[in-house]
């Protein structure tokens, strides 16, 4: 009998729903100290978002705002961010973007006292004791990672790509406010919307799965199935509440039953190939479902009932409308053991609901890049 819930389960403290809540964001922050930083993307400040927060901000808190440089998420970001909230004597770090701002800002504040390496953390070292508050704000639904206690940074050197995990990393403070999703490129809303869809698919078909996160998946991939093409067409549409929603709730799935193979893919596949993660997850979902369908024929049967439709032909329809193309096709596949090892030592890959084996990578690589 599977358990109904997680054996371990780690949530944010407190979220907060509803248009408008993002607006208290550094009132509500200063309950936890007078000093702090906000880290935030460049189109927070572009699209003037950012100078909106910061006219909240009552009179006696001091914000140092930290941007992040863009691209994928490194330990040198994380590095140079962390020396500067150390100066600032900050008391608890916000976190207003998307994912890669989500999880620069997490581990910053999870790792704001460690006084070991950075580089020793990444590679599983404990975390000894509480860093300090996090609070999360996402504007692109989305990654999940204001729901989650883990952050997935790269280190440059080596290029690999993997998480820091702890509860001490748990949001204090996560809002969700659609009102953020309004300065979003449409291209930022597909990819991110798919990577929700994607982790709601893997977290219920995860070979963890339980009563209560497939509850929460099977929901995130109705509200995420039915808002995301509108809110493509425009982000400031009503039922960017649902998308944002079905965002947080496949959040808090995976962080109960982790993900699947397009995940354990996406990681090395993305940082080889300078591709977003959001970007990465849409290409290689329609290839892990035909990969998984026959190991999981009635789970499979009620994704499809939740969509609408047959999933694989749902999910295809899909990137169609949202017109996500692929960087992959008529570029060379990775070849080597490293990749394979890789994908195989991953997590996400572990959850998968059928065994991968290296013949099975190379059957998907294959697959995603056109060369079968
Ligand atoms: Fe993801």
């Amino acid at each position: 009998m599977p358990p109904v819930i997680p054996s371990s389960m780690v949530n944010p403290a407190r979220t907060v729903f509803g248009r408008g809540t993002a607006d208290s964001l550094l009132a509500e922050s200063s309950a936890f100290g007078e000093r702090g930083v906000l880290v935030h993307g460049a189109s927070l400040r572009s699209s003037g978002a950012l100078s909106r927060l910061m006219d909240g901000a009552p009179a006696s808190l001091s914000v140092e705002t930290w941007e992040c440089p863009g691209g994928e998420p490194t330990l040198d970001h994380l590095a140079g961010l962390r020396s500067f909230a150390r100066e600032s004597g900050a008391l608890w770090v916000a976190g207003v973007g998307g994912g890669s701002v989500m999880d620069l800002g997490k581990a910053c504040a999870g790792l704001t006292t460690a006084a070991g390496d950075l580089v020793a953390y990444h590679n599983g070292a404990a975390i000894e004791r509480p860093g300090v508050p996090f609070i999360a704000a996402p504007t692109t639904a989305g990654s999940g990672s204001e729901a989650a206690m883990v952050s997935v940074l790269t280190n440059t050197a080596t290029g690999i790509k993997k998480s820091f995990r702890h509860p001490f990393m748990a949001p204090r403070l996560v809002i969700l406010d659609s009102n953020l999703l309004a300065s979003a490129p449409a291209h930022v809303i597909a990819h991110s919307g798919m990577d929700a869809l994607t982790q709601a698919v893997e977290s219920y078909l995860s070979r963890n799965a339980m009563w209560l996160s497939e509850t929460l998946s099977l929901k995130a991939v109705k509200l995420v199935n039915t808002s995301l093409e509108t809110v493509y067409a425009d982000p400031s549409a009503a039922c960017a509440d649902d998308l944002m929603l079905g965002a947080h709730m496949a959040g808090l799935a995976l962080s109960y039953a982790r993900l699947g193979v397009v995940h354990g893919l996406a990681h090395p596949l993305g940082e080889r190939y300078h591709i977003a993660h959001g970007h990465i997850c849409a290409l290689c979902l329609p290839a892990a479902l035909r990969f998984n369908r026959d190991a999981v024929p009635d789970k499979y049967a009620t994704l499809s009932e939740a969509v609408g439709g047959e999933l694989f032909e749902r999910v295809e329809t899909l990137l169609e409308k949202l017109e996500v193309s692929s960087p992959l096709i008529g570029q060379p596949p990775p070849d080597d053991a490293d990749f394979i090892a890789e994908v195989l030592g991953s997590g996400s890959t572990k959850a998968n609901p059928r065994d991968v084996g290296p013949d099975d990578v190379k059957a998907l690589l294959a697959e995603l890049f056109q060369t079968g």
